[in-house]
């Protein structure tokens, strides 16, 4: 079985229709995002075939010119396809060969662009080293900003794309990228700009988002209070410079304990808000930081991490998500995982307090080096105790909502973008129990097939 990107996932118009048959389960999502008890709610249409032959209760999905027609049996499809007008003949018949399908994967919270790789870290702290202690002795996050502003838009997009087909290998339609590696104004704008560009290549989609805050840059180490001068140069420079490029849609923050504080972080976020961009944070990583309770107080899309939060964190988080727009808790149990932490997020307390939880990878080369969503879905279910139905909600609708999306893709439903994966397995239940298994039979994007490994 050999693994092609189809050159339709770039640049080839749009084919007419899809209908995507002998599915033995189809896993639409439908709904809204999900909270709470609704976090395990999956909507399944599935019928067994009846003597090797496929019935007309079988489930289909059809698309047209990138969008979901109509998901159900084929009779019922057909009949609504036909009678909405659609000429059923030009809908090219895609077989799912007895696999899943779903919506297309969502990554909510990738470092995607960087440059150089650190497995050295790893064996330090197999020695013991903290985290935050070799990134305050000049490595970890500052050594890949080193190595990061010397790497051109060329070398960056390059890596880029190589980790994105690794990621739409695993089912990943849609990927969050954050700047952060730069630092300083020209890398952050060209880390913006490339992730912005890998985008509009596709076949996978890229959310930009600016992370300017994620460690305070060597050359500003010396000064008497390193970290404030570095906060009002963020606010009073680079913000500037990366609302006027206009390609990042959401603002991230380091917020931690000797890394940003929370009173840093509301500024830097208030000040990017100011510029039409959605706030979200790094909260609550390594110790209770504030990072949740302010999440909360501003209204973030999203708080991610949150592996320590405190009770009065947890708290705020319940009561936004009794608002109109909640607060997602995106967890991201590979970095816990990869840093051999035996603490793990809440995720249970959440969804019991109705949070919103979704689950994402943490790409980067420090913490969390894997492009492979279903294998942090698996360590939602280990180290999370999360359920498979609930974690295909934290990585399809859920993480939609934490990118603002969760009305153009996440969920197979008439109207939105077409993205979905056939698995080579006959339900979802199945994704996380197969860790590290190759898994994606075919995936389709906008209505393309942009990967077939058939
Ligand atoms: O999400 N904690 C901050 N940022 C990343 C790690 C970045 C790095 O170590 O390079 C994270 O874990
Ligand atoms: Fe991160």
């Amino acid at each position: 079985m050999t693994l092609r990107v189809l050159p339709g996932g770039r640049g080839q118009p749009d084919p007419p229709g899809l209908m995507i048959v002998g599915a033995a389960e189809i896993v639409t999502m439908a709904g809204g995002p999900r909270r709470g008890s609704a976090q395990a709610e999956v909507d399944r249409h599935e019928e067994a075939a009846v003597g090797g032959r496929e019935s007309d209760r079988a489930p289909v999905v059809t698309a047209w010119d990138g969008r979901i027609v109509a998901v159900g049996s084929r009779s019922d499809v057909e009949r609504f396809v036909e009678g909405a007008g659609y000429p059923l003949e030009r809908f090219a018949r895609v077989d799912a060969a007895g696999g899943t399908v779903t919506p297309g994967l969502i990554d909510p919270h990738t470092h995607l662009l960087f440059a150089g790789s650190r497995e050295r870290e790893l064996e330090l702290r197999q020695q013991g080293a903290g985290y935050l202690e070799i990134l305050e002795a000049g490595g970890g996050i500052l050594s890949t900003v080193a190595a990061t502003r010397e790497a051109s838009a060329e070398a960056l997009a390059a890596h880029g794309r190589r980790w994105l087909d690794e990621m739409l290998g695993h089912g990943v339609t849609t990927v969050e990228a954050k700047s952060g590696y730069g630092l300083d104004l020209a890398t952050e704008l060209r880390l913006l700009e490339v992730a912005h560009r890998l985008g509009a290549e596709g076949p996978v989609e890229v959310v930009p988002t600016w992370l300017g805050a994620h460690a305070v840059p060597p050359e500003m180490r010396g000064l008497p209070d390193p970290t404030e001068a570095f906060v009002r140069s963020l606010i009073d420079e680079q913000l500037p410079g990366v609302a006027a490029q206009g390609r990042a849609v959401a603002a991230d923050v380091f917020c931690e304990r000797g890394v940003f504080s929370a009173d840093q972080s509301r500024r830097i976020l208030r000040a990017a808000m100011g510029f039409g961009l959605r706030p979200r944070l790094h909260a609550d990583e390594l110790a209770p930081s504030g990072g949740a309770e302010l999440a909360a107080e501003i209204g973030a899309t999203s708080a991610d991490h949150l592996a320590t939060p405190s009770e009065a964190g947890i708290e705020a988080l319940a009561a936004a998500a009794e608002t109109e727009r909640p607060v997602v808790a995106t967890l991201l149990p590979a970095t816990t995982w990869f840093l051999m932490k035996d603490h793990h997020a809440p995720a249970r307390t959440f969804i019991d307090r109705g949070v919103p939880v979704a689950i994402g990878t943490d790409f980067n080369p420090g913490t969390s080096p894997t492009p492979s969503l279903p294998l942090a879905m698996t360590a939602a279910c280990l180290n999370l105790r999360m359920t498979p139905d609930e974690v295909l909600a934290g990585v399809t609708i859920n993480a939609a909502l934490a990118l603002g999306l969760a009305e153009e893709i996440g969920s197979l439903e008439s109207g939105k973008q077409a993205d979905l994966v056939i698995w080579n397995v006959p339900t979802s239940r199945q994704i996380p129990y197969w860790p590290a298994a190759d898994l994606v039979r075919t995936v389709i994007k906008r209505g393309r097939v942009v990967l077939d490994r058939t």
